[in-house]
Parts: C-alpha cells; sequence; structure tokens
C-alpha cells in the first residue's frame, strides 16, 4: 500500500474504504453491549454528543495530517514535530493489541455462521450455548486462527479494490438487516417497549463518569482512530476530494450503524429476560447470546440468522483487513521486509497474542490482571488507555504546534472547510481537557483508586 499512494477509486472509493475499516464489531457487537451496560439513552447521548464535536474534529484531523504530510502515524508525527514521534509509535502499536482480540471474536462469528448452515440454530437459541461454547479450548481457537489466517492472505495479496467493492454491497444489506431485524423484535415481542424505551431515552440518574469513558473509547474504536488508520486513509486521499464531507459520510454512517444494531439488540434483551436489568449487563457476550434467541421465533430465522452473520463477518474482515494492513506496512517500512515476510510475520505474532484472550474464557479463565479477563483487558488498555494518549498528543500538536490553521487550509484545498470554528475550539480547549479527565479518572478506575 506504501509504494502506491493515492490509490482509492475517487471519492466513494475512499469513503468505502474507511467505512470497510470503520464498520465492524465494534458497531454491532461492541456498541450494543456498552449501551446496554453503562444506561441505555444516556449512553446513547453522551456518545452522539461526542461523535459530532470530538469524533468529527479528530477524524478531520487525522485524515488531514496523512494527506498533508503523505506519510502514516509513525512517519507522520515524525514529520510534524521530532518531540512527538512516540505518538505515532503508541498508535502504531494499538492495532496489535486490538487485531488479535478482534480476531477471537472474528472466529466467534464464523463459528455462528456455520452454526446457522449446519441447522445449529435451535441449540444456539438455549441460553447457555455461547458460555458453553467459549468454554471450550480447542474450536474457538481453530476459528480464531481461520479468521486471522484468511485475514492475512487477503492482506498479502493487497487488495483495497476487493474491500471497496465487498463494502459496497455488505453495506446496505447490513442495514436492511439490521433494521429488518430491530421492527421485527419490537413489533412482535413482548417488553421489547420497553427496551426501546431505556434505549433511546436519556436516564440522567444513570450517568456516571464511566458513561463518558465507556463511550469515547467506544467512539475511538469504532471510528478507527487514534490509531493510525485515517492518517494512513488521508495519505492516499486525493486533494480534491473534500475531507470535511467524507468525514460526515463516515461517521453518520458508523453512528447510524451501531444505533441500529442497538435497537436490534437491547429491546430483545427487555423481552428475553422478561425486565431482568442485570441481563443488561452481559457485556461481549451479549449479541451472541440475544440473536440467535430472536431467529429463533422468527419464520426462516435461520436463513435469516445465516445472512446477518455472513454480513457481520464481512464486517469483521473489513475492519480487520485495515487493522492488518496497517501493521504489515508499518514492518514493511520499518524493518524494510518484503511484503510476504512482513505478513507472516504479523500473522506469528498476532496468532500468539490471541491465544489469551481465547483461552480466557476456558483454559486460563482463573486469571484475571486488574481484574479483567485477558479480552477485556487487552480491549480496555487499548481503548481506554492508550487511544486516548494518542488522541490527546494528536490534539495537542493540531493545536499548539501545528496550529488549527495547517489543517484547516488542509481541508480547504477542497472548498470551504464550514465547521472550522467548531473544529479549532475542539481541537484546542474541549478535546484536550476532556481526554485527559478521562484518562486520569479511567487509569484510577482499573488500579481501584476509585469507583466511577
Ligand atoms: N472500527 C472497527 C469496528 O468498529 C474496528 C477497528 C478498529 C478497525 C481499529 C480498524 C481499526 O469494528
Amino acid at each position: 500500500m506504501t509504494s502506491n499512494r493515492g490509490s482509492f477509486t475517487g471519492k466513494l472509493g475512499f469513503i468505502l474504504a474507511a467505512a470497510g475499516s470503520a464498520v465492524g464489531l465494534g458497531n454491532i457487537w461492541r456498541f450494543p453491549y456498552l449501551a446496554a451496560k453503562y444506561g441505555g439513552g444516556i449512553f446513547l447521548l453522551v456518545y452522539i454528543i461526542l461523535s459530532v464535536t470530538f469524533g468529527f474534529s479528530l477524524m478531520i484531523a487525522e485524515i488531514a495530517i496523512g494527506r498533508k504530510t503523505g506519510l502514516s502515524a509513525i512517519g507522520a508525527f515524525k514529520k510534524l514535530d521530532k518531540r512527538f514521534s512516540f505518538a505515532g509509535v503508541l498508535a502504531a502499536v494499538v492495532p496489535v493489541i486490538i487485531l488479535p482480540y478482534y480476531s477471537v471474536i472474528g472466529g466467534w462469528v464464523m463459528k455462528y455462521v456455520v452454526g446457522f448452515a449446519t441447522g445449529l440454530g435451535g441449540a444456539m437459541a438455549e441460553g447457555k450455548f455461547f458460555d458453553n461454547y467459549i468454554a471450550t479450548v480447542g474450536e474457538p481457537l481453530a476459528w480464531f486462527a481461520l479468521f486471522i489466517g484468511i485475514t492475512a492472505v487477503i492482506v498479502l495479496f493487497g487488495v483495497e479494490k476487493g474491500v471497496e467493492k465487498v463494502s459496497k454491497v455488505m453495506m446496505p444489506v447490513l442495514v436492511v438487516l439490521t433494521v429488518f431485524i430491530a421492527v421485527y423484535t419490537i413489533c412482535t415481542m413482548d417488553g421489547a417497549w420497553d427496551g426501546v424505551l431505556y434505549y433511546i431515552m436519556p436516564d440522567f440518574s444513570k450517568f456516571s463518569m464511566m458513561t463518558v469513558v465507556a463511550a469515547m473509547g467506544q467512539l475511538f474504536y469504532s471510528m478507527s482512530l487514534a490509531m493510525g488508520i485515517m492518517i494512513t486513509f488521508g495519505s492516499y486521499m486525493k486533494k480534491d476530494i473534500s475531507i470535511e464531507k467524507s468525514t460526515h459520510h463516515i461517521e453518520i454512517f458508523d453512528t447510524g450503524i451501531a444505533f441500529l444494531a442497538g435497537l436490534m439488540i437491547i429491546p430483545a434483551v427487555f423481552a428475553f429476560s422478561g425486565g431482568d436489568e442485570s441481563a443488561l449487563g452481559q457485556g461481549p457476550g451479549l449479541m451472541f447470546v440475544t440473536l440467535p434467541k430472536i431467529f429463533d421465533t422468527m419464520p426462516a430465522g435461520s436463513v435469516i440468522g445465516f445472512a446477518f452473520f455472513v454480513m457481520v463477518l464481512l464486517a469483521a474482515l473489513t475492519s480487520a483487513i485495515s487493522l492488518m494492513e496497517t501493521i504489515v506496512s508499518i514492518v514493511m517500512d520499518k524493518l524494510k521486509l518484503p511484503r510476504k515476510i512482513s505478513c507472516i510475520i504479523v500473522l506469528a505474532v498476532c496468532l500468539l497474542l490471541g491465544i489469551p484472550s481465547s483461552l480466557g474464557y476456558s483454559a486460563w479463565d482463573g486469571v484475571r490482571i486488574l481484574g479483567m479477563q485477558f479480552l477485556d483487558f487487552f480491549d480496555f488498555i487499548s481503548n481506554n488507555i492508550i487511544m486516548p494518549v494518542v488522541a490527546f498528543v494528536t490534539c495537542i500538536v493540531v493545536g499548539y504546534v501545528l496550529k488549527p490553521k495547517a489543517i484547516i487550509d488542509e481541508v480547504e484545498e477542497s472548498g470551504r472547510f464550514k465547521s472550522k470554528g467548531l473544529f479549532a475550539v475542539v481541537i484546542k480547549y474541549v478535546a484536550p481537557v476532556c481526554i485527559l479527565l478521562i484518562l486520569i479518572s479511567s487509569v484510577l478506575n482499573a488500579f481501584g483508586v476509585i469507583t466511577i
């Protein structure tokens, strides 16, 4: 990818590739379980506010940095200011932490795809199916290896064009299916409406600092921010494409799909638990436990379940590809290795790193780091610690070293930057202060100093 910059097929190509990276398990798997856990409507509200201010500004900044420097994160930060080179390196570490555990979940999705295809739909709707499944050692590991292996093969053959094409078909189908499942659940299941209300009506008494911490981590994750990916995408972007409009498109799309995923899952949780709110706090297993139950009650449920999980799998793959592509291009650049060797090294490292996340639910389920499972720990350390640090440094570099004007000029290469006032204020003042507060509270919380 590094040798042929500017390779997107025009505006739509850029948006599709960036959306292919952004829309993934973060939207469909992670967003609903966080929204369920952190108070429903209040989480949604905080998320949307952060998305249109903070997520918007940071995404603009990253894309513009990439397009201005023509480099990916490590090189870009170094070029902008040597003192901040470490931010590029930190950003590069993030995908290395995320990709392995992301692939473990990708493996779970594959299992469900095959499950629906082979008539296991009914069995998967049983309450304990998912827990029992991840408590086995061999099968989840095998699916994980297959998922990451497929990702590696695709990256090896360098197929950004393929991602664009897949995204073009997958996104609309995913939206249609999600809407259909949400409407079906809400219209046919008793108690689902309470879930809708829980999800869209903010209950301010449920607000805590943790709502903001979780929402901000989710924002980085879902929009593929603070890990150098958008910088790399920006470096491939042509000057005549509007950064502002593209950012709006990606943002609306990404947040829209996350919203719909929540609307599909949370009301169903209410319906199946008979209003027992503890079901909301399930965490990572929520989607895998809830969806098969919906499909089980639906006419032709296993066909729809199969189709849905295939779309989730494609969304996960396009995201995993962008994660791996980023790591591979860094290895190629830094170690001056050919693509093939770099791919094999990255695959081997990610395979090793993913094993604890998978075994954390089975053979190693007694092990806790800071009170967390391996998978939760990797998720926490990347989303709630390293990414906020990278985002903070990005704001400081853009706000005070480079100055917002430089980014605004870059954006204006392709027309007027309408929200430049908002952008400058957020990047200089609002974002750094918020991120710092959030970072401190999530660290203190993790070490048990405070409970938020
Ligand atoms: N944004 C992706 C998602 O929502 C995850 C991802 C993170 C992809 C970082 C690439 C880079 O699933």
